[in-house]
């Protein structure tokens, strides 16, 4: 995508697509609390991973929230017309959050993934082109594909993600991601679409669903249960605090070139096996006291992102030491049950029927 020049944004009004899931409730909450000047409206399907309790209490600092879907054409583009008619105290931006997010369900259902991730990203470039919002699409490092584990002598043993990396999804989660991140730069170049994308590596830290790896760990671990790891556990992936990708988000809304591309992450390699191992000792447990179960298909070995673009914008983590992190994770998972206690059951008897322990 061509990049224009830099210049300062000054953001007043965002509508937040997913702003009900994870990474989403988490922008809403950061945004009010560090810029009371922002106006959010968030547009949220309320899918079974979003959960209205990361917005409660919201409504009081002026947050909207609007139930329906971005691929529901008429909705979108009404909500981006209203959106830009009154953000005359300064810019309006759309920060698209809303996708299916996890690979273990795109095995079983893989066309809402193209649907809803490819399809939804594709009916909000078109609205913010007809309305002159900039669009900033959130996305991830995934679409590049994975990398040789560190160490293992094999060609690109040693690398990671950056901007010019080629795309090479394998999941059709990823894929629909990867797909997504093209329309947006075809929108800029063909149609003038204001747009910055952002490519993150993963997550933690509180609200995330318990389909999730860490959630599920620590979510079974206060519940008794071993740690379940697919397959060798050897794959490694590069964690990030979910604070830190928002205020890196930020970075890119306030600074980011238009039609620029920014990978977002925060030096967090490590094995999964590693990170069962930290949970175990938190919980007073032996370390390798953690069960082997029916590997992902398809999975992807190690994710690790070169952040200097995101850098280079003036953004630096603030969580750095990844323990400290943890248990403050742990610590929010214990001291709020009654928010995982339904969406665990659910996503753990799924997991159950495909599961085995591998001997
Ligand atoms: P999540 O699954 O927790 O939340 C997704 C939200 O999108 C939910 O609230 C859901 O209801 C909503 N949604 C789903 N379909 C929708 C639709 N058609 N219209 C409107 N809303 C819809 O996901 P997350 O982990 O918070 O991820 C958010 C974004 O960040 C995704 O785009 C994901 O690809 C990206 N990302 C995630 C990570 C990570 O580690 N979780 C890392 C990098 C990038
Ligand atoms: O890299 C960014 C991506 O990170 C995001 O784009 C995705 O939305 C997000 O879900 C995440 O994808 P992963 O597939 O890496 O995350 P997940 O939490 O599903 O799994 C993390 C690792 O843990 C992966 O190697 C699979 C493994 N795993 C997962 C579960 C649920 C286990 O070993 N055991 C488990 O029970």
């Amino acid at each position: 995508m061509v990049a224009s020049p830099r210049r300062l944004r000054r953001i007043t009004r965002v509508l937040v697509t997913g702003g009900a899931g994870f990474i989403g409730s988490n922008f809403v909450h950061r945004t009010v609390g560090t810029r009371p000047e922002v106006e959010v409206t968030v547009l949220d399907a309320m899918t079974y991973a979003a959960n209205p309790a990361n917005l409660a209490g919201l409504q009081d600092h002026g947050v909207t929230v609007v139930e329906g879907s971005v691929c529901d054409v008429d909705l979108v583009d009404r909500l981006i017309r209203e959106l830009a008619s009154s953000a005359d105290r300064g810019e309006a931006a759309v920060v698209h959050f809303a996708a299916e997010s996890h690979n273990d369900n795109a095995l079983r259902d893989p066309l809402r993934f193209v649907h809803t991730n490819t399809e939804g990203t594709a009916v909000l470039a078109e609205a913010c082109v007809r309305h002159g919002v900039h669009l900033h699409h959130v996305s991830t490092d995934e679409v590049f594909g994975d990398l040789p584990l560190r160490g293992s002598g094999l060609p690109g043993a040693e690398d990671r993600f950056t901007v010019d990396s080629p795309y090479r999804p394998s999941s059709v989660y990823s894929a629909s991601k990867a797909s997504a991140d093209h329309l947006v730069r075809a929108f800029v170049r063909s149609h003038g679409l204001s747009a910055t994308i952002s490519n993150c590596s993963n997550n933690y830290g509180p609200r995330q669903h318990p389909e999730k790896f860490l959630p599920r760990q620590i979510t079974g671990l206060i519940e008794g249960e071993s740690p379940r790891v697919y397959g060798s556990g050897e794959n490694v992936r590069d964690w990030i605090h979910v604070d830190d990708h928002n205020d890196a988000v930020w970075a890119v809304l306030d600074r980011g070139v238009s039609g620029g591309t920014y990978l977002i992450g925060a030096d967090g390699e490590r094995s999964n096996v590693d990170c069962v191992r930290a949970l175990n000792v938190l919980f007073g447990r032996p370390a390798d006291d953690f069960v082997r179960v029916t590997d992902r298909p398809g999975h992807d070995l190690r994710y690790a992102v070169d952040p200097s673009s995101v850098r280079e914008l003036g953004w630096t983590p603030r969580y750095t030491d990844f323990p400290e992190g943890l248990a403050a994770t742990v610590r929010w998972y214990r001291d709020h049950r009654g928010w995982w206690e339904t969406s665990r059951k659910d996503a753990e008897s799924a997991y159950r029927d495909r599961e085995e322990v591998l001997g």
